[in-house]
């Protein structure tokens, strides 16, 4: 499977970064006996891996702006471009030492999303997805579930923790949806929610309340994958709105509908 020159980076950075905390995930574990906890740990973890990020994506293309999880916007000379990157996805399960964590890096091009990596180090798990060129997972093609019967389906979604999101439209979503699928699952990384979603692992997937790096370069697997995508109106301002609805074409539009069914 050949990758373009820019994917090559993409992809570098991604095991460069990934690699960094792979390592410090190894030493979480240790570290959940003291009484402090890993925080401080981990929130090191990820600035470190950022700064790795950071320093390859600029390297290859000094030009593109960036929008990154903890450093925020960086403004750069080439306005077509922008870098949307999170460093790491999944930091409460990387907290509590549950493999399920990745990098997450997309490439904006005028405003749509071109190219999308996606690497979960704990699973040596590399997603890869180019505008028109597929998604791939290490070298094999990815197309979503064929399910089209919701009780035969597992859904992936997303709960707010605590202190954030709307905790009661989430137990109201659960509870509609729930009653009509095999199962539910949430796996606490939004990145690889998409990813798995694009490898047919998950038939579908919905959250609130997510960020731009959250969903960059998933939504771009999914499609790639032969999935849909939208906000939860239906649209395509995930970005804005916060809010995606992912599956197959037929799954996406009853998962749409349940949801809406929710809001009442
Ligand atoms: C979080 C994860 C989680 C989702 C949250 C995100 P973080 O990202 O993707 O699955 O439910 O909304 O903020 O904080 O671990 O990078
Ligand atoms: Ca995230
Ligand atoms: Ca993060």
């Amino acid at each position: 499977m050949a990758r373009s020159a820019i994917l090559n980076v993409m992809v570098q950075a991604a095991i460069k970064a990934g690699r960094s905390l792979a390592r410090d995930f190894g030493e979480v574990e240790n570290l959940q006996v003291s009484r402090k906890g890993p925080s401080d740990f981990v929130s090191a973890a990820d600035h470190n891996a950022e700064k790795i990020v950071r320093t390859e994506l600029q390297k290859a293309r000094p030009g593109y702006g960036l929008l990154m999880e903890e450093s925020g916007t960086i403004e750069g000379d080439d306005p077509q471009h922008r870098w949307i990157v999170d460093p790491l996805d999944g930091t409460t399960n990387f907290l509590h030492g549950i493999p399920i964590f990745n990098v997450s890096i997309a490439l904006e091009r005028e405003g749509t999303i071109v190219a999308g990596v996606i690497y979960n180090p704990a699973m040596d798990e590399l997603y890869t997805a180019e505008r028109g060129q597929g998604a791939f997972l290490n070298d094999r093609r990815l197309r979503v579930a064929a399910r089209k019967s919701l009780p035969d389906c597992v859904i992936g979604t997303g709960i707010p923790f605590l202190g954030v999101g709307d905790h009661a439209r989430s137990l109201k979503e659960i509870r509609h949806v729930m009653g009509e699928v095999a199962g539910l699952r949430r796996c606490g990384a939004a990145a690889l929610d998409l990813a798995w979603t694009a490898a047919g692992r998950f038939d579908g997937y919905w959250e609130h309340g997510l960020s731009p790096w959250d969903m960059a370069a998933g939504l771009l697997m999914v499609r790639e994958a032969g999935g849909y995508v939208s906000d939860i109106d239906g649209g395509n301002n995930m970005f804005e709105s916060r809010s995606i609805v992912a599956g197959n074409e037929h799954v996406h539009g009853q998962l749409r509908k349940l949801l809406a069914n929710a809001r009442g």
